[in-house]
Protein backbone atom coordinates (compact mmCIF):
# COMPACT_ATOMS: atom_id res chain seq x y z
CA UNK A 1 0.00 0.00 0.00
CA UNK A 2 1.65 3.21 -1.43
CA UNK A 3 0.22 4.92 2.20
CA UNK A 4 2.16 2.43 4.33
CA UNK A 5 4.93 2.56 2.62
CA UNK A 6 5.13 6.60 3.17
CA UNK A 7 4.15 6.41 7.25
CA UNK A 8 6.78 3.64 7.12
CA UNK A 9 9.39 6.24 5.74
CA UNK A 10 8.32 8.80 7.62
CA UNK A 11 8.51 6.67 10.81
CA UNK A 12 12.16 6.00 9.93
CA UNK A 13 12.75 9.77 9.17
CA UNK A 14 11.75 10.60 12.47
CA UNK A 15 13.26 7.21 14.42
CA UNK A 16 17.24 8.18 12.84
CA UNK A 17 17.00 11.80 13.93
CA UNK A 18 15.47 11.33 16.87
CA UNK A 19 15.60 7.70 18.65
CA UNK A 20 19.36 6.53 17.83
CA UNK A 21 18.78 5.11 21.01
CA UNK A 22 16.55 2.39 19.08
CA UNK A 23 19.34 -0.37 18.70
CA UNK A 24 19.59 -0.90 22.44
CA UNK A 25 15.94 -1.99 22.78
CA UNK A 26 15.72 -5.45 22.88
CA UNK A 27 12.14 -7.44 21.41
CA UNK A 28 11.55 -5.48 18.78
CA UNK A 29 10.62 -5.99 15.32
CA UNK A 30 13.30 -8.85 14.64
CA UNK A 31 12.26 -11.44 17.61
CA UNK A 32 9.05 -10.97 16.47
CA UNK A 33 10.28 -12.53 13.02
CA UNK A 34 12.34 -14.87 14.81
CA UNK A 35 9.14 -16.73 16.37
CA UNK A 36 7.36 -15.98 13.76
CA UNK A 37 4.70 -13.86 15.66
CA UNK A 38 2.53 -10.75 14.03
CA UNK A 39 4.61 -7.91 15.17
CA UNK A 40 2.83 -6.66 18.53
CA UNK A 41 5.08 -4.32 19.53
CA UNK A 42 4.82 -0.71 19.73
CA UNK A 43 6.97 1.35 17.12
CA UNK A 44 10.04 2.73 18.20
CA UNK A 45 8.52 6.61 18.41
CA UNK A 46 5.62 5.30 20.54
CA UNK A 47 7.98 3.37 22.81
CA UNK A 48 10.03 6.37 23.17
CA UNK A 49 6.98 8.50 23.58
CA UNK A 50 5.69 6.14 26.04
CA UNK A 51 9.23 7.12 27.72
CA UNK A 52 8.68 10.22 27.75
CA UNK A 53 5.20 10.07 29.70
CA UNK A 54 6.91 8.45 32.25
CA UNK A 55 9.31 11.34 32.65
CA UNK A 56 6.45 14.10 32.36
CA UNK A 57 4.23 12.12 35.30
CA UNK A 58 7.62 12.03 37.37
CA UNK A 59 6.21 8.50 37.35
CA UNK A 60 7.67 5.60 40.00
CA UNK A 61 5.90 3.38 39.66
CA UNK A 62 4.84 1.81 36.67
CA UNK A 63 2.40 -1.35 35.15
CA UNK A 64 2.10 -2.76 32.30
CA UNK A 65 -0.71 -5.59 31.23
CA UNK A 66 0.97 -7.20 28.57
CA UNK A 67 4.74 -7.94 28.66
CA UNK A 68 5.52 -10.09 25.09
CA UNK A 69 9.32 -9.62 24.12
CA UNK A 70 9.41 -6.77 27.18
CA UNK A 71 9.79 -4.42 24.18
CA UNK A 72 7.79 -1.12 25.44
CA UNK A 73 8.64 -2.17 29.05
CA UNK A 74 12.07 -1.10 28.21
CA UNK A 75 11.75 1.71 26.59
CA UNK A 76 9.37 3.23 29.72
CA UNK A 77 11.78 1.75 32.20
CA UNK A 78 14.30 3.90 30.42
CA UNK A 79 12.87 7.15 31.59
CA UNK A 80 12.15 5.56 35.36
CA UNK A 81 14.15 7.93 38.21
CA UNK A 82 16.62 5.63 40.68
CA UNK A 83 14.15 4.16 42.26
CA UNK A 84 11.17 3.83 39.87
CA UNK A 85 10.05 -0.01 38.87
CA UNK A 86 7.28 -1.38 36.44
CA UNK A 87 5.57 -4.61 36.92
CA UNK A 88 4.68 -6.31 34.12
CA UNK A 89 2.40 -9.31 33.35
CA UNK A 90 2.47 -11.54 30.30
CA UNK A 91 0.27 -15.14 30.55
CA UNK A 92 2.31 -16.73 27.97
CA UNK A 93 4.72 -19.45 29.49
CA UNK A 94 7.09 -18.72 26.41
CA UNK A 95 7.49 -14.69 26.45
CA UNK A 96 8.15 -14.18 30.14
CA UNK A 97 11.94 -15.91 29.70
CA UNK A 98 12.54 -14.14 26.41
CA UNK A 99 11.36 -10.59 27.89
CA UNK A 100 13.20 -11.39 31.18
CA UNK A 101 16.68 -11.79 29.22
CA UNK A 102 15.51 -8.58 26.73
CA UNK A 103 15.31 -6.77 30.02
CA UNK A 104 18.62 -7.94 31.14
CA UNK A 105 20.03 -7.59 28.24
CA UNK A 106 19.30 -3.42 28.62
CA UNK A 107 20.36 -3.49 31.90
CA UNK A 108 16.76 -2.59 33.76
CA UNK A 109 16.61 -6.78 35.61
CA UNK A 110 16.35 -4.58 38.74
CA UNK A 111 13.71 -1.84 37.97
CA UNK A 112 11.49 -4.29 35.58
CA UNK A 113 9.68 -7.17 37.09
CA UNK A 114 8.38 -9.57 34.63
CA UNK A 115 4.91 -11.27 36.30
CA UNK A 116 4.09 -14.46 34.74
CA UNK A 117 -0.32 -15.16 35.26
CA UNK A 118 -3.11 -13.83 33.90
CA UNK A 119 -3.47 -10.53 34.04
CA UNK A 120 -7.20 -10.06 36.31
CA UNK A 121 -5.97 -12.83 38.90
CA UNK A 122 -2.49 -10.85 39.38
CA UNK A 123 -4.75 -7.73 39.41
CA UNK A 124 -7.22 -8.94 41.53
CA UNK A 125 -4.18 -10.13 43.66
CA UNK A 126 -2.46 -7.09 44.02
CA UNK A 127 -5.69 -5.15 45.10
CA UNK A 128 -5.93 -7.53 48.10
CA UNK A 129 -2.55 -7.34 48.94
CA UNK A 130 -2.80 -3.52 49.31
CA UNK A 131 -0.26 -3.00 45.93
CA UNK A 132 0.56 1.30 46.42
CA UNK A 133 -1.33 3.03 43.46
CA UNK A 134 0.85 3.49 40.24
CA UNK A 135 1.56 6.38 38.87
CA UNK A 136 1.32 4.90 34.80
CA UNK A 137 -0.33 2.33 33.27
CA UNK A 138 -0.22 1.00 29.77
CA UNK A 139 -2.46 -1.66 28.81
CA UNK A 140 -1.48 -3.74 26.00
CA UNK A 141 -2.92 -7.13 26.93
CA UNK A 142 -6.41 -9.22 25.77
CA UNK A 143 -8.32 -6.77 23.93
CA UNK A 144 -12.03 -8.35 24.82
CA UNK A 145 -11.21 -7.74 28.74
CA UNK A 146 -10.02 -4.11 28.94
CA UNK A 147 -13.31 -3.03 30.72
CA UNK A 148 -12.16 -6.09 33.22
CA UNK A 149 -8.94 -4.64 33.58
CA UNK A 150 -9.94 -1.10 34.03
CA UNK A 151 -12.31 -1.87 37.25
CA UNK A 152 -8.98 -3.52 38.66
CA UNK A 153 -6.63 -0.70 37.07
CA UNK A 154 -8.68 2.24 38.84
CA UNK A 155 -8.61 0.30 42.27
CA UNK A 156 -4.69 0.40 41.79
CA UNK A 157 -5.00 4.31 41.04
CA UNK A 158 -5.24 7.49 42.52
CA UNK A 159 -5.65 11.06 41.41
CA UNK A 160 -2.88 11.89 38.98
CA UNK A 161 -2.55 8.43 37.63
CA UNK A 162 -2.39 8.18 33.53
CA UNK A 163 -3.31 4.90 31.47
CA UNK A 164 -2.55 4.49 28.35
CA UNK A 165 -4.36 1.86 26.54
CA UNK A 166 -3.01 0.44 23.20
CA UNK A 167 -5.16 -0.68 20.27
CA UNK A 168 -8.19 1.40 20.48
CA UNK A 169 -8.73 2.11 16.28
CA UNK A 170 -7.55 -0.97 14.49
CA UNK A 171 -7.35 0.53 11.20
CA UNK A 172 -10.49 2.20 11.82
CA UNK A 173 -13.00 -0.74 12.71
CA UNK A 174 -13.34 0.97 15.54
CA UNK A 175 -16.46 2.70 13.74
CA UNK A 176 -17.72 0.00 11.82
CA UNK A 177 -20.69 -1.28 13.52
CA UNK A 178 -20.92 -4.88 11.67
CA UNK A 179 -16.89 -5.39 12.86
CA UNK A 180 -16.47 -8.91 13.84
CA UNK A 181 -12.80 -8.13 15.51
CA UNK A 182 -13.61 -9.26 18.84
CA UNK A 183 -10.95 -6.23 19.81
CA UNK A 184 -12.60 -3.99 18.64
CA UNK A 185 -15.98 -5.14 20.62
CA UNK A 186 -14.08 -5.04 23.86
CA UNK A 187 -12.67 -0.80 23.55
CA UNK A 188 -16.56 -0.51 22.98
CA UNK A 189 -16.75 -1.92 25.76
CA UNK A 190 -14.10 -0.62 27.85
CA UNK A 191 -15.44 2.80 26.44
CA UNK A 192 -18.71 2.43 27.94
CA UNK A 193 -16.58 1.42 31.31
CA UNK A 194 -14.66 4.56 30.93
CA UNK A 195 -17.49 6.85 30.16
CA UNK A 196 -19.80 5.59 32.80
CA UNK A 197 -16.96 6.55 35.55
CA UNK A 198 -16.91 9.78 37.08
CA UNK A 199 -12.92 9.23 37.95
CA UNK A 200 -11.73 9.33 34.21
CA UNK A 201 -10.74 12.48 31.91
CA UNK A 202 -9.92 10.88 28.43
CA UNK A 203 -9.18 11.55 25.26
CA UNK A 204 -7.70 9.34 22.02
CA UNK A 205 -5.14 9.96 19.41
CA UNK A 206 -5.23 8.33 16.50
CA UNK A 207 -1.84 7.27 14.91
CA UNK A 208 -0.19 5.87 11.70
CA UNK A 209 3.43 4.71 10.81
CA UNK A 210 5.00 1.17 10.80
CA UNK A 211 2.37 -0.19 12.80
CA UNK A 212 -0.46 0.83 10.37
CA UNK A 213 -3.07 2.90 11.11
CA UNK A 214 -4.24 2.19 15.12
CA UNK A 215 -4.44 4.82 18.14
CA UNK A 216 -4.08 4.94 21.79
CA UNK A 217 -6.95 6.12 24.65
CA UNK A 218 -5.14 8.32 26.98
CA UNK A 219 -7.17 9.07 30.25
CA UNK A 220 -6.12 10.78 33.82
CA UNK A 221 -7.73 9.59 36.56
CA UNK A 222 -9.03 12.74 38.31
C1 LIG B 1 -1.89 -6.93 18.16
C2 LIG B 1 -1.78 -6.61 19.49
C3 LIG B 1 -1.22 -5.41 19.86
O1 LIG B 1 -1.11 -5.04 21.17
C4 LIG B 1 -0.74 -4.53 18.91
O2 LIG B 1 -0.19 -3.35 19.35
C5 LIG B 1 -0.84 -4.83 17.58
C6 LIG B 1 -1.41 -6.04 17.21
C7 LIG B 1 -2.50 -8.20 17.76
O3 LIG B 1 -3.01 -8.90 18.64
O4 LIG B 1 -2.50 -8.52 16.59
MG1 LIG C 1 -0.58 -3.01 21.36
Amino acid sequence: MEQQKLWNAVDEFFEEKLVPERSKVFGGTEQCREWNMPDMNVSALQGKFLQLLVRMNRASRVLEIGTFFGYSSIWMGMGLPENGIIKTIDFKDDFVPEARENIAKAGLADKIEVIFGDAGDILQEMVAEGEQPFDLVFMDADKPRYAEFLELILKLSKPGTVIITDNVVREGEIVNKETHLRGVHGVWRYLDALVKTDRLESTAMQTVGVKGYDGMIISYVK
